[in-house]
């Protein structure tokens, strides 16, 4: 979910306090946090107003349009993933509690909501939703009325003190027009600073249009916000400091740039979102300098086993990390999904290097893990694209992607910076740990930077990818084979049709097919493979070229991803899709563009929202 607030005293010609402005320019930037529903709630004229609906941001808009609410200092503001309760109206935030004068929003799970909804049911209150947001609001509101002494602050931390699970609750009151309190745990939250206004925000997304000066919060934490002033406390009541910081992305970044969607504009980012990820690790020499990795060399060498653990797209670029890894550090790489690595019972110990790779750094199942890996003794690297959240901030080292800001939620230049970043960690544990002669490392490393450009030739000769994707609007199922670290490019592949053109779409490990899907194939079934480089006399190569032969034997159309030049696979493929030439480890960085490219244009002719797909979130801050 996304969450906003905003309290200024910033003054529009035309109108003299807005906040509901900055509220809703928040929540649309937010948006792609989840979009079943929305809602805004401001204090004026002594009492709390709220209007909320279910659907997209621009359904909000329009209930405005029809009930406006009245100008106001501050407000707050929800877009919402649903998980507890459907997405309707009544489940929409904010929650008004107390006869009107108080109002919540919340992102996260309140485990204990059931346990806590019998004992204010006990004490005569009664609840509109079936949200676990109500039962936290009215627990607040219990707290307001009698022990916290009407002081608002106080009752928000009083009763975060009972709650469970993972919350960051936004509150205001009718009581007190000019601010807003807000407790943090285990779910972000982010303070922006303003001249006589002070925001608050899931992610900085929320508020960079206005300033870049922004405080990091910690767990357990409540902060107090006015237009003037911000003071945050432990849930003890003890004062504490946050960490200023200032947010280094452009507010540009943020915005669509001519594009259609996000999504084709951040395709378009990928050239930089490598080269920037790249940029400051190499020094003069060529030689890997990963300083701010911050993690005791010794401990590195020492390693016996990596796991990498992420979710979704993630998880694919970790796939690929475990190709890379493996191959040149000589370390035994494991990889899996997050959510299932936490609750198997897996074997970790101080001798284990547990690779994080997650774009918002906030995805809890990725979250969670780390948290059990470090119980275990293990080191946690975090490969993250958001400064300051939770996953870096709970690892022993980072290493950031600078690919900017990703809003569509399909990953796009998150995936492939992920994959640079996991290259670059590779890399940098061989030289440490001797796997590799330097001049070998450094011929990796110039492959790498010729990579932007060659991803750049993908992009710009994609008219032919492009326009498949429109005429295949009315297929019903496409798969995707790859062998090697073209099978992680199969998996991403089929992940984007599935989430954003809503079609059928499995990847396969091309060897595997045999022994099973290919029961699938019948005549005119679309088939995507991915080839790896055909030269020096690559084994893996004529494998690829047989599986092809296989399908093709039994009438599917090929659409094949290839190296350019490589005549071999000419005679089998319905469609040739050339790549430029680069070592089969690198070659996902390339061989990826065309199918984002090709499902984006699917989902656009379907007439599908490419950037805000149904029922998915970006960022998935519950387990
Ligand atoms: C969600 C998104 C996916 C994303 C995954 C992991 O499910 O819809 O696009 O790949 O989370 O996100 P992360 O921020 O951890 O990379």
């Amino acid at each position: 979910c996304g969450i906003v607030g905003y309290v200024g005293l910033r003054e529009t010609p035309g109108r003299e306090l807005y906040a509901l402005d900055y509220v809703l320019e928040g929540l649309r930037r937010l948006e792609y946090r989840g979009y079943d529903s929305a809602g805004v709630a401001v204090v004026a004229d002594g009492a709390v107003d709220c209007r909320k609906k279910a659907g997209k941001v621009s359904s909000l808009d329009a209930e405005l349009a029809a009930n406006p609410l009245p100008d106001a200092v501050l407000g707050i503001g929800h877009t919402r993933w649903a998980t507890h309760g459907g997405p309707t109206d009544v489940n929409a935030h904010p929650h008004v509690i107390d006869h009107g004068r108080l109002a919540v929003v919340h992102n996260g799970i309140i485990e204990n909501f059931a346990e806590l909804k019998n004992e204010l049911t006990g004490k005569g209150y009664t609840f509109e939703s079936e949200t676990d947001t109500e039962v936290a609001g009215t627990l607040v509101a219990d707290y307001y009325n009698k022990d916290a002494g009407r002081d608002l602050t106080e009752a928000v931390r009083l009763a975060s003190q009972r709650l469970e699970g993972a919350f960051t609750l936004l509150a205001i009151h009718a009581d007190h027009p000019d601010r807003i309190v807000a407790a943090r745990y285990n779910s972000p939250l982010v303070i922006g600073l303003g001249k006589d206004e002070n925001f608050l925000g899931s992610d900085v997304s929320g508020f960079i249009q206005h300033t870049k000066q922004a405080v990091e919060m910690d767990n357990n934490q409540i902060v107090t916000i006015t237009a003037t002033d911000y003071s945050i406390i432990d849930f003890d009541g003890n004062p504490v400091s946050g960490k200023p910081f200032e947010v280094t992305w452009d507010a540009a970044a943020a915005e669509k740039g001519g594009f259609n969607s996000f999504m084709e504009k951040e395709i378009h980012d990928q050239p930089s979102a490598v080269h920037d990820t790249l940029l400051g690790r190499l020094d003069e020499t060529g030689h890997l300098t990963l300083d701010e990795l911050r993690i005791d060399e010794s401990l590195l060498r020492s390693v016996d086993k990596i796991v990498v653990i992420a979710c979704g797209t993630a998880a694919y670029a970790g796939h690929v990390a475990r190709y890379a890894i493996e191959h040149w550090c000589r370390i035994p790489t494991e990889v899996e999904l997050a959510h299932e690595f936490r609750y198997r019972d897996p074997i970790v110990n101080e001798k284990t290097l547990v690779v994080a790779l997650s774009q918002s750094g906030e995805t809890m199942d990725t979250l969670m893990a780390i948290r059990h890996a470090r119980e275990q003794g293990a080191k946690v690297i975090a490969i993250c694209n958001t400064n300051g959240s939770s996953i870096p901030r709970e690892s022993d080292a980072n290493l950031y992607t600078h690919a900017g800001p990703e809003i569509a939620v399909a990953s796009t230049k998150a995936f492939l910076a992920q994959i640079t970043a996991a290259y670059l960690l590779g890399l940098y544990l061989a030289q440490l740990r001797g796997n590799m002669f330097a001049d070998e490392i450094g011929e990796v490393l110039s492959e790498l930077q010729a990579m932007p450009e060659k991803i750049q030739t993908v992009i710009d000769g994609a008219d032919e990818i492009k326009a498949m994707g429109t005429e295949m609007g009315d297929t019903e199922s496409v798969l995707f084979l790859g062998r090697h670290v073209g099978f992680p490019v199969a998996l991403e592949g089929a992940l984007k049709l599935k989430e954003i053109a809503y079609i059928h779409a499995e990847g396969f490990a091309a060897g595997e097919l045999k022994h099973g899907p290919i029961a699938l194939i019948e005549p005119g079934q679309k088939v995507f493979v991915v080839v790896p480089s055909p030269r020096g006399r690559n084994a893996l190569h004529s494998k690829v070229v047989s599986n092809i032969q296989e399908i093709r034997a039994r009438g599917a159309e090929t659409i094949v991803i290839a190296e350019e030049g490589d005549e071999a696979v000419a005679p089998y493929a319905n469609h040739v899709i050339s790549v430029p030439a680069s070592p089969t480890l690198l070659q996902p960085l390339l061989a990826t563009v065309p199918l984002q490219i090709f499902a984006c244009a699917m989902a656009e002719a379907k007439g599908y929202d490419v950037d805000q797909p149904r029922n998915l979130a970006k960022s998935v801050t519950v387990e």
